[in-house]
Formats: structure tokens, sequence, C-alpha cells
């Protein structure tokens, strides 16, 4: 009985780090390659609720890469082409639960960094 709970609260720990740490590198990914033309932040992150950013992150992330293929922007191109490369599709569901588990309908507020 005793290891069936310490497996438990095992899996429990485990599962519940990888999430966090995935919103964590998503948060990083926003702030590096989305803030510097989406600066409303929080605004921007609450403009979605959770369904409409799982959406937009669909078929992996088509719509959002789709979005900024079709931007001409000189001063941002770094931000650009890594939303168009395969780093970003690599790392995409990292910023899809950071921006989930902050969404309009979530409640909750990321911490200002
Ligand atoms: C070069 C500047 C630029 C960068 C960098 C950029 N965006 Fe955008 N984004 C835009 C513009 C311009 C639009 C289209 C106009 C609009 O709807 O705001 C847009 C639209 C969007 C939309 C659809 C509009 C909406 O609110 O539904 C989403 C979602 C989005 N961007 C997410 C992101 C994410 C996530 C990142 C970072 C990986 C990012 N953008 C990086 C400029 C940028």
């Amino acid at each position: 009985m005793k290891k069936y709970y310490i497996f438990f609260v095992f899996i429990f720990y485990v599962t519940s780090y990888d999430v966090s740490a995935a919103i964590y590198k998503g948060q990083m990914i926003f702030a590096t390659h989305c803030v510097e033309c989406h600066t409303g932040r929080v605004s921007f992150i609450e403009s979605h609720t959770k369904k409409e950013w799982n959406s937009l992150f669909k078929n992996r992330a088509k719509k959002i890469i789709a979005i900024h293929k079709s931007i001409n922007d000189e001063e941002h191109t770094e931000a650009l082409s890594y939303i168009q490369s395969a780093r970003f599709l690599k790392k995409y569901r990292n910023l899809r639960e950071f921006l989930v588990e902050y969404a309009k309908d979530s409640g909750k507020v990321p911490a200002c960094n």
C-alpha cells in the first residue's frame, strides 16, 4: 500500500513539474520573440480564451505561422524568421501551455519579468 502511495506522489510530482517547466519556457519564448511586437503583454495574452489559443496553435501552429508569414516588417525580421523556423516548431507547445495557462478565462495573471 505504502509503495503505491509513493508511486502516485512521484507521478504527480513529475507531471506537475513538467507543466510548470513548459509554462516557464513558453513565457521566455513569448518575452524573447513576441513581446517586441505584441507589446500589450497581459492584454495580448488575455485577448483570447483557452479554446481560441488552442485553435490558433492547432496543426503545428499553422494559423500563427500563416499570419506572421504575411507580415513585412524590417525592424523585426529576426523574430519573424524565428516563428517560421524549425526551432519554433520544436518549442511552440511550451508557448501554447503558457498562453493557455494565462488566457482570458483562466483568471490568472503572469508575473512580470
Ligand atoms: C514583427 C512583429 C511581430 C512579431 C515578432 C510577432 N507578431 Fe504576432 N502579429 C503581428 C501582427 C502585425 C499581427 C496582425 C495584426 C494583429 O492582429 O495584431 C499579428 C497577429 C498575431 C495573432 C493573431 C491576432 C490575434 O490577436 O488573434 C496572434 C495569435 C499572434 N500574432 C501571436 C504571436 C506570437 C505567439 C508571437 C511570438 C511567437 C508573435 N505573434 C510575434 C506582429 C508580430
